[in-house]
């Protein structure tokens, strides 16, 4: 296995290995030493059925069900550990711009963390690209140590002791509400997490906000929301952002408790086809995959 850093400590490259197949003790520790490091790992030119797909994600950790977890829809893949991120409908037609299930695609061009609005909150996040667009619809990611790191020690210490409620429903209710179904509302109660972490795996401090945060305990609506605006504004400054430029069967890895990701826009009439399975956050486990 080689890892290409792209840059010191945030996203790299990795080569020499074939994730469709079974993994070793060795590739498996070797992959969770990168992604402490570099928090977001690229691997080119790997097509992996759902099936291999899901069987890759399963050596980080339990399968995360994000918003399935409330939901009855109708499926169009058949393994339920994969979440569809294509905009296809059942038949495999590319949706129409206005239909409602691109509400939740067009939620991803926020800046945000897969699954931060539930318990346990999503750990790893494995995207495979399948079909992408000629213009737009690349993916971004934001280095949330790093602008800890970059803080004044002022905001380091208001930041400190401050809880963000996180809501699943908030993005879409920013795009002017999603259609959702009260069950899956119900199904995903706000969760609350700390602004300010450290990342087991790195011993490295990071932020922890983006699209799903809606309030900050202890302050008031107005200057909680400005204030998470502001943090987010914060993060995401080109310095802190690697952009990646899809080709058709890359993957694509992050930790979600120190990095914020974000599609980018494309033409809603052509075909973007990305598949995600995510693993959960599990207590004390970190020190064991790391070794
Ligand atoms: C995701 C996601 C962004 C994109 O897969 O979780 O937010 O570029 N994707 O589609
Ligand atoms: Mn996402």
């Amino acid at each position: 296995m080689k890892i290409a850093p792209i840059t010191p400590d945030f996203a790299a490259a990795i080569s020499d290995i074939d994730l469709s197949q079974p993994l070793t003790a060795e590739q498996v520790t070797g992959i969770a030493r990168a992604i402490a490091k570099y928090a977001v790992l690229i691997f080119r030119d790997q097509p992996l059925t759902d099936d291999q797909h899901a069987a890759f994600t399963r050596n980080f950790g339990p399968i995360d069900k994000g918003l399935l977890l409330g939901s009855k829809r109708k499926r169009r893949l058949a393994n339920a550990d994969v979440i569809d991120l294509a905009n296809l409908d059942l038949e495999g037609n590319v949706l129409p711009p206005s239909n409602i299930r691109n509400v939740s695609l067009i939620a991803n061009q926020y800046w945000h963390s897969d699954s931060s609005f539930k318990a346990p909150p999503g750990k790893f996040s494995i995207l495979c690209g399948m079909a992408l667009p000629r213009d737009g619809g690349q993916t971004e990611f934001a280095d949330q140590r790093a602008a800890y790191d970059a803080l004044s020690d002022i905001m380091k210490a208001r930041l400190e002791n401050l809880v963000a409620e996180h809501y699943a429903f908030h993005s879409r209710d920013m795009l002017g509400g999603s259609g959702h179904s009260e069950g899956e509302a119900d199904a995903l109660p706000p969760v609350h997490w700390p602004i300010v972490h450290t990342v087991p795996e790195s011993g490295r401090k990071s932020m922890f906000v983006g699209i799903h945060t809606r309030e900050i305990g202890g302050m008031d609506t107005p200057e909680a929301r400005m204030l998470l605006h502001d943090l987010l504004e914060h993060v995401t400054q080109r310095q802190f952002v690697h952009r990646h430029e899809w080709q058709a069967n890359d993957v694509l890895m992050w930790d979600n408790q120190c990095t914020l990701h974000r599609g980018r826009a494309y033409d809603l009439s052509k075909l973007r086809e990305l598949r995600r399975c995510t693993t959960e956050v599990v207590a004390g486990a970190a020190a064991q995959a790391v070794g």
